[in-house]
């Protein structure tokens, strides 16, 4: 089954084109194309996301990503297909319907609509299938390169506890199957990565914090200053990352921190440390309760998604942490961590196969 997804969740326009085949215990996808336009500089001035400039620009940037990958001739607001030689060769659209910004969402589902009504007079067959963004983070485990040199059975992963932890959330799963799964617990406030983004904030860089953090750290000594890492030995499997990050200001307050624009911080060995201390007091409950939830319900495999599975640091930790417990640690690809479309594709399939459609309306506090 060809898969045409549509992702615009959050600030990233994404389409991807996925070949995918097998049974729901055992799937296999193929990416023939997957084209990702981020927003990146149209936010970066405001600080954050602006949802109606998303939405602005997921419509601008929507034909224009579908236009090449199958290289067509259409203007903007007419891409009408009329011969059936020139119309793509795809089985389902997917597109995801939330959680996100809903007017970024409802860009993606009524485009989505668009090309769903205009190819169904060439292919009657034609499937739309709303898909929820969590779960393709979820199912991104399955792009990971180590699972096909690994050639293991799907089956013997689980049970599996999983990760997401991105810009909007930060969950723990324990998945029994591809197809079955219980939340363990979630952050009560904010996500991890946005406290990232909001510390580098702090710090003067920009937006998206993440990568920031991660490139200063790396220069840094992590044990320099000891921020907490609120609800480390709770016992339950819940996060919360807005006392660390209310941590991280008043240390720059007490220091008279003001960041100016300069490219020198780099080299400043004081914000090095800060940025050093708070990624391993951010990281180290993550790991921590993951490693628990192994524990506790005999888990098989660590599975990372969202886009903090991209940190090199939480994904080094998790190796080792892995490694002690004696289970499998998979995450995809690393372009594959951030938003995409193609575990949209992903998620589509396995919506298909499990027969769960979501309803084509943007809701944007989707669960999981
Ligand atoms: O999954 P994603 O692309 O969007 C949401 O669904 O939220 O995640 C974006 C988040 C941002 O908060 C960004 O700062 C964070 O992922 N991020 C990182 C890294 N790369 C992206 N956080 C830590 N380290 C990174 N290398
Ligand atoms: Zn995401």
């Amino acid at each position: 089954m060809r898969i045409l997804a549509i992702e615009t969740s959050c600030d990233d326009t994404a389409i991807a084109l996925v070949e995918a085949t097998g049974s729901i215990s055992s799937p296999k996808f193929k990416i023939l194309k997957s084209v990702i336009s981020s927003q990146i500089e149209v936010h970066r001035p405001w600080g954050g996301v602006v949802p109606n400039l998303a939405k602005r620009e997921h419509i601008k940037n929507l034909p224009e990503i579908f236009r090449q990958i199958f290289k067509l001739q259409f203007s903007n607001n007419n891409f009408q297909i009329n011969s059936k030689s020139k119309a793509p060769k795809i089985d389902a659209v997917a597109v995801t319907v939330g959680p996100g910004l809903e007017p970024a969402l409802w860009a993606g589902i009524t485009f989505a609509k668009q090309v769903w009504q205009n190819l169904k007079s060439q292919n009657s067959n034609l499937k739309i299938i709303g898909v929820n963004h969590l779960e393709g983070h979820l199912y991104s485990f399955l792009l990971s390169d180590g699972l096909k040199t690994k050639n293991s059975k799907l089956k013997t992963l689980f049970p599996a506890v999983a990760l997401i932890v991105s810009g909007g959330h930060t969950i723990l799963l324990k998945m029994d199957s591809l197809t079955k799964w219980n939340m363990l617990g979630e952050t009560r406030d904010d996500a991890v990565g946005e406290s990232f983004d909001k510390v580098a904030k702090m710090l003067g860089f920009p937006y998206p914090g993440g990568p920031e953090i991660q490139k200063l750290a790396e220069k840094g000594n992590k044990s320099a200053i000891s921020f907490p890492s609120p609800m480390l030995g709770t016992k339950d499997y819940n996060f919360s990352y807005s006392g660390l990050k209310t941590s991280v200001l008043y240390y720059l307050r007490d220091h008279n921190y003001q960041h100016q624009s300069s490219k020198n911080q780099y080299k400043s060995a004081f914000v090095a440390d800060i940025a050093a201390s708070f990624q391993e007091a951010a990281l180290k409950v993550l790991v921590k309760k993951a490693g628990r939830a192994v524990n506790e319900f005999d888990a098989k495999s660590i599975f990372l998604s969202g886009g903090v599975a991209a940190n090199k640091e939480l994904r080094e930790k998790l190796k080792v942490e892995s490694k002690k417990l004696k289970v499998n640690f998979i995450a995809p690809p690393m372009n594959f961590n951030t938003d995409n479309a193609v575990m949209i594709a992903v998620a589509g399939y396995m919506g298909m196969l499990r027969k769960k459609n979501r309803k084509l309306i943007a809701n944007g506090t989707m669960g999981i």
